[in-house]
């Protein structure tokens, strides 16, 4: 298994530092009924603005649902198809551009989301699974795909499934998968009380 942790300026919370984005899954090893409930819960009980919960999912699992899985699969770019046809998991994830209550604008729609995806991609890593975001895809199609209405905004796809053995992985995946994870240092995206001010 390929240990990815966040190599942080500050002690986090190991859960945080666990995840990554990795691309080698393993095809074989379908998700549990029971773990995709839990990253649903997860991201169930994300804030947002309201308490609207404009996000929605759609999880398409392979094992259950070959048709939906590859209709999604279909959606992704090029690059993203290459490696993301090995995990089970494909979810597409969209967000209510509009408030429930009195159907006007929701400004937080994507934030609130964007919120409620990373719970669930936290969750799946608590599980021992791995998660891998992705812009990189058709929206129109994917809204065509899955009949989405239009006040709903497609936002991102994401893989979940279980790394594959270190192993199996072939020369030019395994190059990626070890590059470094790299972070800005703090001081140039977190400012203290004022624009460009040092916080540490
Ligand atoms: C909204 C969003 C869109 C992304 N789109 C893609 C994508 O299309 N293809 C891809 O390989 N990775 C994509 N990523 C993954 C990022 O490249 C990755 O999160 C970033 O490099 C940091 O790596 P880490 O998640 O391992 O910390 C996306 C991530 C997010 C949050």
């Amino acid at each position: 298994m390929i240990d990815k942790k966040a190599e942080t300026q500050v002690r986090i919370n190991p859960l945080i530092t666990s995840r990554w984005s990795g691309r080698a899954y393993d095809p074989q090893r379908e998700i549990k009924r029971e773990q995709l409930l839990a990253m649903l819960e997860a991201a169930r009980w994300a804030p947002s603005c309201f308490g609207d919960e404009p996000w929605r999912y759609i999880v398409c699992h392979s094992p259950d649902d070959r048709q939906a899985w590859q209709n999604l699969l279909d959606c992704l770019s090029e690059g993203n198809q290459q490696w993301a046809r090995q995990a089970p998991m494909l979810i597409l994830v969209m967000a209510d551009t509009l408030f429930s209550h009195d159907e006007k604008k929701n400004p937080w729609a994507d934030y609130d989301t964007g919120a409620a995806s990373i719970s669930l991609c936290l969750q799946a890593t608590a599980l021992g699974l791995m998660t891998h975001q992705m812009g990189g895809f058709d929206t129109d199609r994917a809204r065509q795909a899955f009949a989405v209405p239009q006040r709903y905004r497609p936002m991102s796809v994401i893989a979940v499934g279980y790394q594959l053995a270190k192993e199996r992985i072939s020369d030019d995946m395994l190059e990626r998968e070890l590059s470094e994870r790299r972070r800005r240092p703090l001081d140039e995206r977190f400012y203290a009380g004022r624009w460009g001010e040092k916080i540490s």
